[in-house]
């Protein structure tokens, strides 16, 4: 039994006195005491170690107390066990030396054995799990296989992933093949980290919404639905598919338990698609915690009353930023916590 189980409770539907809170990305970036590792070991380094990775996870939840962790990965570690080279450069973002542009280069693809490529995150969650001692519940994830398709054929981060879409578009066949490789692999990782001791899958479609509506259903959501297909009776599943609000419907017939909003989708509208069968997770505009600390409290009190105490789960659009001081994220995380109907 997890003694904070408000997230469980709220994907389940159960009714909350408070909603859970959590942070995308609260693992890292805007913590004093993860930069100083930074500073250590490079990224990939602290991913494939799993007491850094513990450490690094554990870190917001000492220095914020939200009532999630979210295991510190990254979602690019599925393409490197597919055996694709992925470097992270400072300053830069992801980097794929060989970026995927031929038959050839898909059919070499490999659908990996998860222990033996992966084993080092299962590791992580385990001894995370071990650490947490049932306090609050653990968050597994994995990126959308378009959003991996977008990194693995781009080459880097890009704002439209122009590469990556003129590629589906001039060898359809072809990226149905790789995205297919992807799916298939992600199903399987994470079945293993739900085995691990994971208690809650996100999937991160983060460049789901660089697509046309139509083509999101066949290159990105006809996959995601795979997955969750595969994952929804052992594990609570909550898409985060930034730009896709014209989705929801479809999500929420998915068997999933959560969506995640960004903060372009007002509550009212993803209530009006959902039918109430479904939890909102989201959606405060992550710079928006650069504002002053009462117009946080006072934000994230009114955000709780569009979308209730009940089927949902307070968090941001999009993960944190860099430049949000802690005492901001500690406001955000508080006034959640301060409050009451
Ligand atoms: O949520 C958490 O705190 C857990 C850890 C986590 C990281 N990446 C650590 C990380 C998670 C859940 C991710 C997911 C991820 N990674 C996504 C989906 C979510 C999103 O933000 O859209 C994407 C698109 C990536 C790919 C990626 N990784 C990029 C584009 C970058 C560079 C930009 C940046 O700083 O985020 C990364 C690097 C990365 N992943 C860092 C961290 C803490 C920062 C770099 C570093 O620590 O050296």
């Amino acid at each position: 039994m997890i003694k904070n189980d408000l997230l469980l409770k709220a994907l389940n539907g159960d009714p909350c006195d408070r909603p859970p809170v959590w942070m995308m990305r609260q693992a890292g970036r805007y913590l004093p005491e993860f930069m100083k590792l930074k500073k250590k070991y490079d990224f990939f380094t602290r991913c494939q170690t799993p007491e850094l990775a513990t450490k690094i996870t554990l870190m917001p939840i000492k220095e914020l107390n939200p009532d999630a962790a979210i295991i510190f990965s990254d979602i690019l570690v599925v393409l490197q066990a597919m055996g694709i080279k992925v470097e992270m450069k400072n300053n830069f973002g992801p980097y794929i030396p060989e970026p995927i542009k031929t038959k050839k280069q898909i059919e070499k693809i490999i659908v990996p054995n998860i222990e033996e490529s992966l084993g080092y995150v299962l590791e992580a969650i385990k001894l995370t799990k071990k650490e947490l001692n049932s306090s609050i519940p653990l968050i597994g994830f994995a990126g959308a296989p378009w959003t991996l398709f977008c990194y693995a054929v781009q080459g880097s981060g890009s704002k439209n992933f122009n590469v990556a879409k003129e590629f589906i578009f001039k060898n359809p066949e072809i990226s149905h093949k790789f995205l297919q490789k992807i799916t298939n692999t992600t199903i399987e990782y994470l079945k293993s980290k739900i085995n691990s001791g994971a208690d809650v899958i996100q999937i991160f479609d983060s460049w789901g919404g660089v697509l046309s509506q139509k083509d999101y259903y066949l290159f990105s959501w006809n996959y995601i639905k795979q997955i969750i297909d595969s994952i929804k009776d052992s594990t609570h599943a909550i898409i985060f598919a930034k730009g896709c609000w014209y989705a929801i419907k479809e999500m929420s017939l998915s068997g999933a338990s959560g969506i995640g909003l960004d903060w372009t989708c007002s509550a009212k509208y993803a209530k009006s698609q959902s039918n109430n069968n479904i939890t909102f997770q989201g959606n405060y505009d992550p710079a928006r915690l650069l504002s002053p600390i009462p117009k946080i409290k006072d934000d994230v009190k009114k955000m709780i009353k569009e979308f209730g105490t009940k089927n949902y789960i307070v968090n941001l659009g999009h993960g944190i930023l860099p430049n949000i001081p802690v005492s901001h994220a500690k406001a955000f995380i508080e006034s959640v916590k301060e409050f009451n109907t």
